[in-house]
């Protein structure tokens, strides 16, 4: 889960990084407020920042400074509603003014390819970051970072002077590092990245503007975490799905897809691409029910699978191991037994394994006139590939 820069902000704080006083608002008037108070911190100046979870909010104009309250409420006014690469803001943060003297770039994160973690930084921070990595990839310094570890003093002093800094200013900076590496490691974060890092007039450290991603597998040892998740972006269908523990991923087709293990699953999707590239047919969605599905969890899974609009047809892919095939032909028909007329979308089942011949007896029994039953994986997908385009 990716924060919005005023919870990093937020989370910085509650670690001893130092920040700048932030408060978030999703209206003018709250923004004018917000600089009145902030803003005496910094002969009145604050900076009306766009909350959105993507870089970039600079250059694309989410990022304004404000001499006066009557100005930050402008600003906000301006940025509220703006589209910043496809994220519209829904709120500003107003920041206190900071003068600043340079920028750095410092971040720590997970690096998979090299099974460890890696700690980035460069005396050249700012807006350009990236195409500084790009560009002149020898300016932005990396040192792997032992997770048993982490960044102690000793490490961060290592860092600092792989990135170039001057002794001052490095000695100075090290604390920070030091902090960040808590909020990455206490936080169970995978990314926490400072861009920039700013060194101001007065010779101070600041973190002004702070990206962090945090690990969901380690929620359960997190309760607050649950408080910063974006509810009101987040798809209806995959927090429904959520809530009941299933693994449901939107896609933009039109065939709707249920399996039973991931592999199966993503095997699934590659053979209804294959059949569906002749009538023009896609995946639409997938939802793993995992092992061991019961009815109830596979008539949950058809419920989010047929709420998606784009679904035209479902195709349920199910090899019973764990799973037995009878309780997942309960699911479909008490599914559609309970949705009745609601029920209108084409579902093709493909049933093998552990009391298969029970499933499909009662498939049988059952008759629904929305169902077809096929024996193989490929048949069905391309069944349901047809019935899909046919929808359309
Ligand atoms: N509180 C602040 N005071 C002064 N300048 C700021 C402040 N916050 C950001 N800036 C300036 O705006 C630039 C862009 O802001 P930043 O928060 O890094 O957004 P983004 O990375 O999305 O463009 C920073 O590099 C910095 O120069
Ligand atoms: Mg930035």
């Amino acid at each position: 889960m990716d924060l919005f820069e005023y919870q990093a902000r937020d989370v910085f704080e509650k670690h001893g990084v130092p920040v700048l006083a932030g408060a978030v608002a999703t209206t003018p008037e709250q923004a004018r407020a917000a600089a009145e108070t902030i803003g005496a911190r910094s002969g009145g100046v604050t900076v009306v920042k766009a909350q959105v979870k993507t870089g970039g909010r600079g250059k694309a104009g989410g990022v304004k400074v404000a001499k006066t309250a009557d100005e930050a409420q402008q600003h906000a006014e301006a940025i509220l509603g703006m589209d910043i690469k496809g994220h519209t803001v829904h709120q500003v943060m107003i920041a206190q003014g900071a003068q600043i003297a340079e920028e750095y770039y410092f971040s720590v994160l997970l690096d998979r390819t090299n099974r460890t973690y890696l700690a980035m930084c460069s005396v050249e921070g700012g807006m350009d970051i990236e195409q500084l990595a790009v560009e002149r990839p020898e300016a932005l310094a990396k040192v792997a970072v032992d997770p048993n570890v982490g960044i102690d003093t000793a490490k961060a002093q290592e860092i600092v002077d792989a990135a170039g800094f001057d002794a001052e200013t490095g000695a100075k900076i090290v604390p920070v590092l030091e902090k960040l590496w808590v909020v990455y490691r206490d936080e169970d974060a995978t990314l926490v990245e400072v861009n920039p890092l700013v060194k101001t007039d007065d010779g101070d450290i600041v973190a002004l503007d702070g990206k962090v991603t945090l690990d969901e597998n380690a929620d359960f040892r997190h309760p607050d975490h649950l408080a910063l998740e974006d509810k009101a972006a987040a798809d209806p269908l995959e927090a429904a799905a959520k809530e009941k523990d299933l693994n449901y991923v939107k896609l933009d087709g039109n065939v709707g897809i249920i399996g039973n293990g991931a592999g199966l699953v993503m095997s699934t999707l590659d053979v209804v691409a294959y059949a569906g590239e002749s009538v023009g047919s896609k995946p639409a969605n997938f939802l793993d029910i995992g092992g061991g599905a019961s009815a109830e969890v596979m008539a949950n899974g058809l419920g989010i699978i047929l709420g998606d609009e784009q679904v035209k047809a479902v195709f349920v892919n199910v090899f019973g191991g764990i799973t037995a095939c009878d309780e997942v032909a309960r699911g479909i028909v008490g599914a559609l037994d309970t949705l009745g007329d609601a029920a209108t979308k084409p579902l093709v089942v493909r049933l093998d394994g552990n009391n298969v011949e029970e499933g499909r007896r009662i498939l049988a029994e059952r008759d629904h006139p929305l169902v077809t039953i096929e024996e193989t994986m490929d048949g069905a997908a391309a069944k349901a590939a047809e019935l899909a385009a046919q929808a359309n």
